[in-house]
C-alpha cells in the first residue's frame, strides 16, 4: 500500500481564474498591487530556493537553526502524532523536526505546488519509512479539510511567511488556524524580527541580483497565463523599508512611461515613468505583537525561541 496521497482542492481553471481576478483588481487600484502568492510559478519557486541560499538572505538559516536547536522541545512539548505545514515547499527544514519526533504518524504538507509537494514525499518517504503522508494541493489561505488525522495535532507555518499577510488577513487567518486546533494541538509559528534597516533591505535587494528576477518573475506568470506583454526589462525592482508599519516591500517601478496589454482579461494598464507596483509586504515582528496578534484569535503564547543573533524567532501556541 502507498504510504503518499494527495488531494486536490485547487483545479487549474479555478487558479487561472483566481490569477485573473487578482490582476484585474490589482492593476486597476490606485497604488498597484500584485499579491506575492503568484510569484510561485516553477521558476519562481526556484528562484526562492536560491534567495534562501543567499548570504543576505538570513531568515532561512536562522530559522533552520532554532529548529535543530530545538526540535527536542518543541516534539516533547507537542507529542504530535499528525504535523499539518501550511506552505510546505520543499518541506527542507521540516525534515529536522520530523526527526526528533518518533511518535509522529502522519505528515500533512499543505502547497499550491503539486511538484514540490511530490519532492518532498518522496524525499521524507525514503528517509521515515513507518511514515504516513497526506498531501493538500491547496492555497491555505482558503478553508481547509483536513484528513482523517489522529491527535494531538501541531500546525506548522514557517518561513516568516505569515509576514506576508496584510494585518487585517493575518487577523483571519490565525482565527482559521485556531479552529483547526483542538485541545492538547499546538501551532509553531515562524517570524521574521524587526532589525536594522541595512539588514533587512539587503535581504530584499541582493547583489546578485536573484531577489530582483524573483520579484520580475511575477510579470512572466501574468504574461504566459493571461496573454499578455509585460517585458521584465521595462521595470526596476525596489525594495523598501516602511518603519512605521515595520515591514519591506518588493514594488517593481516602470523605466519609463508604458502601456500593457492584458489579452485574457480584454484590458490595458498604462504606467507612467516611475509608477510602481507592489508585488509583495513582508512584515517584521516584535514579541509583543506576536502575542497580541495570536491572543485576538485565541491563540496563547507558551514558548518563544530566537536564534543566537536574534534574528528570527519561533513561538509556540496552543488554544486558549
Ligand atoms: C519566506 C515567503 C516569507 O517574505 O521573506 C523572499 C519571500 N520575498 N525574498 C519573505 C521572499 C523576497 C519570503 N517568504
Amino acid at each position: 500500500m502507498s504510504r503518499f496521497l494527495m488531494t486536490r482542492t485547487l483545479d487549474e481553471n479555478s487558479a487561472e481564474a483566481a490569477l485573473g481576478a487578482d490582476v484585474l483588481r490589482g492593476l486597476t487600484s490606485e497604488p498597484k498591487t500584485l499579491p506575492p502568492k503568484w510569484f510561485y510559478d516553477t521558476r519562481g519557486s526556484e528562484l526562492f530556493e536560491q534567495i534562501t541560499r543567499l548570504p543576505e538572505y538570513y531568515p532561512t538559516r536562522a530559522e533552520r537553526e532554532i529548529l535543530l536547536a530545538r526540535a527536542s522541545e518543541i516534539a516533547a512539548a507537542s507529542g504530535a502524532r499528525t504535523l499539518v505545514e501550511l506552505g510546505s515547499g520543499s518541506s527542507e527544514k521540516t525534515r529536522h523536526l520530523i526527526e526528533a519526533m518518533p511518535a509522529l504518524d502522519l505528515y500533512v504538507p499543505v502547497d499550491v505546488s503539486a511538484s514540490a509537494l511530490e519532492g518532498a514525499a518522496e524525499t521524507l518517504l525514503a528517509e521515515h519509512p513507518g511514515l504516513r503522508v497526506h498531501a493538500l494541493l491547496a492555497d491555505f489561505t482558503r478553508p481547509l479539510e483536513l484528513p482523517e488525522s489522529p491527535g494531538p495535532r501541531l500546525v506548522l507555518f514557517l518561513g516568516g511567511t505569515i509576514g506576508n499577510l496584510l494585518p487585517g488577513e493575518r487577523a483571519g487567518f490565525l482565527k482559521a488556524v485556531r479552529a483547526m486546533l483542538s485541545p492538547g494541538d499546538a501551532l509553531l509559528l515562524g517570524t521574521d524580527l524587526v532589525k536594522d534597516e541595512a539588514t533587512l533591505v539587503a535581504a530584499y535587494d541582493d547583489a546578485a541580483g536573484v531577489t530582483a528576477e524573483f520579484n520580475r518573475n511575477v510579470l512572466a506568470v501574468i504574461d504566459r497565463e493571461l496573454d499578455a506583454d509585460f517585458h521584465a526589462a521595462d521595470f526596476d525592482h525596489v525594495a523598501v523599508w516602511d518603519r512605521e508599519r515595520e515591514w519591506i516591500e518588493m514594488r517593481l517601478r516602470a523605466r519609463h512611461d508604458l502601456s500593457v496589454k492584458i489579452r485574457a482579461l480584454d484590458l490595458v494598464v498604462p504606467f507612467a515613468a516611475g509608477e510602481e507596483i507592489r508585488t509583495e509586504v513582508s512584515a517584521k515582528f516584535r514579541q509583543d505583537g506576536v502575542r497580541a496578534e495570536l491572543a485576538a484569535a485565541g491563540l496563547e503564547l507558551t514558548e518563544w525561541w530566537t536564534d543566537a543573533a536574534g534574528r528570527f524567532a519561533l513561538s509556540l501556541a496552543t488554544a486558549a
